[in-house]
């Protein structure tokens, strides 16, 4: 499917499913994308702080690719659409290598100017326990944490490239710190799967730095969301809104330049020790 009909069963969907915006465009009237807007690519942008992420992007101008897996579902996103015609919503399960090469194609010689590997799961908990501990769930929870921002990273750093920012950015986690003492009880699977991106993020720096691009490891901190509402249910009541966090993340981001050394930096521009 190409990016035109890619579109267009998403506004039909989203039509169907919101009433009240049909009449608001068609794949034929919407306009592409706005060469003199920035332009940031967002995964798992349906919910969460991928959600809040494209809403602080759309608020900034920037033209806001939004990957969502199932976009039938993604009504709060899709409802953005009304108010803002530089947002694109892009079906992208981020484990699906064919559709990744896709859509990589599909926006071929549009300039990215900031990739955000936001998508991620924590993975079923019973399963990540001391005791039983299961190979599926591992599989699982790396192909969406690691493999993914890795193949992401790779389909679109000549997009990035092309663009004035040329940022890479993945979300990562105090759950990945290495040189911090593990938790009992704690989510084993999750923290080795955010531990191995900051590793690969490393790594990537080292293939696409020679190209200008900035890789950056980002960490939002305790977040309200379904994540944390499941996998640390008692932190909720401390959490940050997804809006906050899309906010400090933003100014990190934006505050990203050729001195960065590649470091985790918490959402607030602080640290985080490998
Ligand atoms: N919340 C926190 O306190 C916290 C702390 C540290 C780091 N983080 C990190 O922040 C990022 C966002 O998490 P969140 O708290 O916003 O979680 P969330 O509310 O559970 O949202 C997760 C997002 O990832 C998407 N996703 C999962 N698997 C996917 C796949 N295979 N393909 C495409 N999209 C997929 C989900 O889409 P569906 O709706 O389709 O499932 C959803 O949009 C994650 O990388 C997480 O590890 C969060």
């Amino acid at each position: 499917m190409n990016r035109d009909s890619a579109r267009l069963s998403l506004i039909v969907a989203a039509t169907l499913l919101l009433p009240s915006l049909s009449g608001t465009g068609t794949a034929q009237d919407r306009p592409g994308i706005d060469p003199d807007r920035p332009t940031v690519l967002v995964t798992g942008a349906n919910r969460g702080i991928g959600l809040a992420l494209t809403t602080h992007y759309l608020g900034e101008g920037y033209n806001v690719l939004a990957a969502v897996r199932t976009p039938a579902r993604a009504t709060e996103l899709t409802s953005l659409g009304g108010n803002y015609e530089h947002l694109f919503i892009e079906q992208l399960d981020v484990t699906d290598e064919a559709r990744i090469a896709e859509l990589a194609d599909a926006y071929r010689g549009t300039p990215i100017d900031i990739l955000i590997n936001n998508a991620g799961v924590y993975g079923d908990i019973e399963s990540q326990s001391w005791g039983s501990l299961s190979s599926a769930t591992f599989e699982q929870v790396m192909a969406v944490n690691v493999f993914a921002p890795m193949k992401l990273a790779e389909a679109f750093a000549d997009h990035v490239a092309a663009s004035d920012q040329r940022k890479i950015v993945s979300i990562t986690s105090g759950a990945g710190v290495v040189s911090r003492e593990g938790r009992p009880g704690g989510g084993i699977i999750y923290g080795t799967s955010k531990a191995a991106l900051n590793k690969a993020m490393r790594q990537i720096r080292a293939e696409v730095s020679e190209d200008g691009i900035i890789v950056a490891l980002i960490a939002p901190g305790i977040v309200a969301t379904d994540m944390l509402s499941v996998a640390r249910p008692g932190l909720v009541a401390q959490a940050k809104t997804p809006a906050e966090a899309a906010a400090g993340i933003a100014d990190v981001i934006a505050g990203l330049d050729e001195s960065y050394d590649g470091r985790p930096r918490n959402y607030d521009g602080s640290v985080i020790p490998w």
